[in-house]
């Protein structure tokens, strides 16, 4: 059965409160999730006031639904790893200090101190995720991963021959979104509510996941393939992010499955397959 078929579905909008609020009381939850932002780093520059108003104060928008409707339920935030931008330390943990680099990135600081704050503050059951980056096939072509192994399916495929990227220097902590997810689940089954940073501890450039996604493909000659373009490339940039995931190891006893080579062949076939099954 397709996952959409076992869930029902309630609309909400952060943007609205009374949405929200009604979401809470419809539902009556032991545990909620805010995974919702708009999560595109890029498009932030483009829409700073938007990005705001959903990634920032959509966060305190849903922790007032749960504080006045149901105060006991456990909440979860998706802070993120963008939080840390021009690193101050590194590995980064969970006393490493923000220096945000994107308006998402300013937003995301903001949501997580809210929701620090309403723990505080009203003694909720309220913790903070954050993630470093997190892929699967199923993630949004947008990003740099899923673009990397959609464009890589479609030249195995002969579809076409070459793709446009940005920066090929940023290097990220790239892990898989199932094994990530689980961790948010562990947090909220503690008896206290606490922040932990979610991460494989090692980093690589695009340039790396490029590289072993066209190996994936039999490709050596990457390089004929790819190019790049200041369009995709950001007013700031966040060089370098690798996190320490010590404490959620220890606390949680999260053991991530996926490494990164497993992670970029599973991206690549699951695309080659999609476009297979679409062309039919
Ligand atoms: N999207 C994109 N497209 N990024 C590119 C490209 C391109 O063509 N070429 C190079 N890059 C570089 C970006 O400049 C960035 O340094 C890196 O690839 C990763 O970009 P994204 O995949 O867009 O992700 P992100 O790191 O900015 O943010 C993601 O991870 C965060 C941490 O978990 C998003 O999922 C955020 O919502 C999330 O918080």
């Amino acid at each position: 059965m397709h996952i959409q078929d076992k869930i029902q579905l309630i609309p909400g909008d952060l943007l609205d409160q009374q949405s929200l609020t009604s979401a809470v009381t419809q539902s009556d939850p032991d545990e909620i999730y805010n995974l919702a932002a708009q999560s595109f780093v890029a498009t932030s520059w483009s829409q700073p006031v938007l990005t705001g108003e959903f990634t920032a104060l959509g966060v305190t928008r849903m922790l007032e639904a749960v504080r006045q409707i149901k105060p006991k339920a456990k909440f979860y935030q998706a802070s993120s790893s963008e939080m840390f931008g021009k690193v101050h330390e590194t590995p980064q943990s969970e006393t490493t200090p923000f220096h945000p680099r994107s308006p998402y990135g300013v937003g995301k600081v903001y949501g997580h101190w809210i929701t620090i704050n309403y723990r505080e503050s009203y003694d909720m059951f309220a913790v903070s995720g954050i993630l470093f980056n997190h892929e699967s096939p199923r993630r949004g072509l947008e990003f740099v991963t899923r673009k990397i192994s959609h464009n890589v399916a479609k030249i195995h495929l002969k579809l076409q021959d070459s793709f446009i990227l940005g920066n090929l220097e940023a290097k990220r902590d790239w892990g898989f979104s199932g094994d990530y997810v689980e961790a948010m689940w562990m947090m909220l089954q503690q008896d206290k509510p606490d922040d932990y940073v979610i991460a494989m501890g090692e980093n690589h450039s695009v340039k790396e996941f490029v590289k072993e996604a066209f190996k994936v493909i039999g490709v050596s000659s990457w390089e004929e393939h790819v190019k790049t373009s200041s369009e995709f490339m950001r007013p700031a940039e966040v060089d370098f992010l690798i996190g320490d995931a010590t404490k959620a190891k220890e606390v949680l006893g999260w053991k991530p499955k996926v490494d990164f080579k497993t992670l970029v062949k599973m991206m690549v076939e699951e695309d080659i397959s999609l476009l297979k099954k679409n062309s039919k």
